[in-house]
């Protein structure tokens, strides 16, 4: 028999994607439901040749049966809605920061600690977009060297903001007038050092997010994070410039198959012919990538790397959707 999923969001982004990716990756569904505000209720989606007409988001239909829903409507409806639905007995997977960092919630990469899901029923949250591929390429080396320390810059893509924030950069390639109104600066042809709000300790919500998930999936709050993240114009794809200290010295070349046996990463490192990942390259797919491996020139134990991925797919959507599969599998 197969599943019953519901999918909160389903008109965003990230729900349309979800929806894509169930289908994509062949999930055995009996029933999709999609759900969604007052705005869209009504609207039809495709699944594999059905019509799905979006429903509104109520306490009462959360307390309908589901095997998963998958949330992607925000803090807000996750915190007032996804309590309801796992009271009733329905795991939740939710793609908002909402209840990422609650004791007992288990913050899932399914390629790094598949281990929390183990015979749980519930929330479970799904991580941050950048926060996933920094643990998919960075796990494998904690593992083997242990990690002290962690400086990452991110170079995010505008549809990690929503449907709104593509609208808005396509307009301003388009349009020198078309006004700011999801960046609180012009995103075509800039960089804004400013993704979700400051917080008084000078950083913002989205670089502690990297701090405090990092520490929570590799299950050790001795790891030091320092992050800055950054929106440029792109549209699908975040990257990462990582400089690591580790608790042992590498080899780069250990480094690389390391990583390049570790599942969801792949190296394409062969700068000579311009060998590295870039986001316009690599969209569309769910593998994170690792390029520009290179060891400090002062400290032996300290490394830098680039490190590319899909941030709807696995930064949100796949790694949601590889979560069913993973609590499927151990079934
Ligand atoms: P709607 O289409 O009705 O606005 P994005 O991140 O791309 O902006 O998408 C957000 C998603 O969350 C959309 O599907 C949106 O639905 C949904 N959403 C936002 N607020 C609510 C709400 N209060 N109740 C249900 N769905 C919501």
């Amino acid at each position: 028999m197969g599943l019953s999923i519901g999918v909160v969001g389903a008109t965003g982004a990230v729900g349309r994607k979800m929806i894509e990716i169930l289908k994509e990756r062949n999930v055995p569904i009996d029933s999709l439901r999609a759900f969604a505000s007052q705005r869209s209720a009504g609207e039809k989606i495709e699944f594999k040749g059905n019509e799905i007409t979006v429903e509104l988001l109520t306490e009462e239909v959360m307390k309908d049966k589901f095997d998963y829903l998958l949330f992607s409507a925000g803090g807000g409806v996750s915190e007032k809605f996804a309590p309801i639905a796992a009271a009733a007995g329905n795991v939740v997977i939710d793609n908002s920061s909402q209840w990422r960092m609650t004791k007992g919630i288990p913050l899932v990469v399914p390629e790094v600690n598949p281990h929390t899901l183990k015979g749980y029923k519930g929330i479970i949250a799904n991580p941050n977009c950048s926060t996933i591929q920094m643990m998919v390429a960075l796990a494998p080396l904690h593992r083997r060297y242990g990690i002290k320390k962690i400086v990452v810059s991110t170079y995010q893509a505008v549809s990690g903001s929503g449907h709104k924030a593509i609208v808005e950069l396509e307009s301003q390639l388009k349009d020198e007038a078309y006004p700011n109104q999801v960046y609180p600066k012009r995103i075509a042809g800039n960089c804004i050092p400013h993704i979700d709000v400051f917080n008084e300790n000078g950083f913002t919500k989205e670089e502690l997010k990297m701090v405090y998930e990092t520490q929570k999936i590799l299950e050790d709050n001795t790891i030091v994070v320092n992050a800055t993240t950054v929106r440029i114009p792109v549209v699908y794809g975040h990257s990462e410039s990582i400089y690591l200290e580790l608790k042992e010295a590498p080899q780069v070349a250990e480094v690389k198959q390391i990583l390049e046996n570790a599942p969801g990463v792949v190296v394409i490192d062969n700068p000579e012919i311009n060998g590295y990942p870039t986001p316009l390259e690599i969209a569309n797919t769910d593998d994170t990538y690792v390029g520009r491996i290179r060891k400090d020139l002062v400290d032996p134990t300290a490394l830098s790397l680039w490190v590319v991925a899909d941030n709807l797919r696995k930064g949100a959507a796949t790694n949601a959707v590889q979560i069913i599969e993973v609590m499927e599998g151990m079934k």
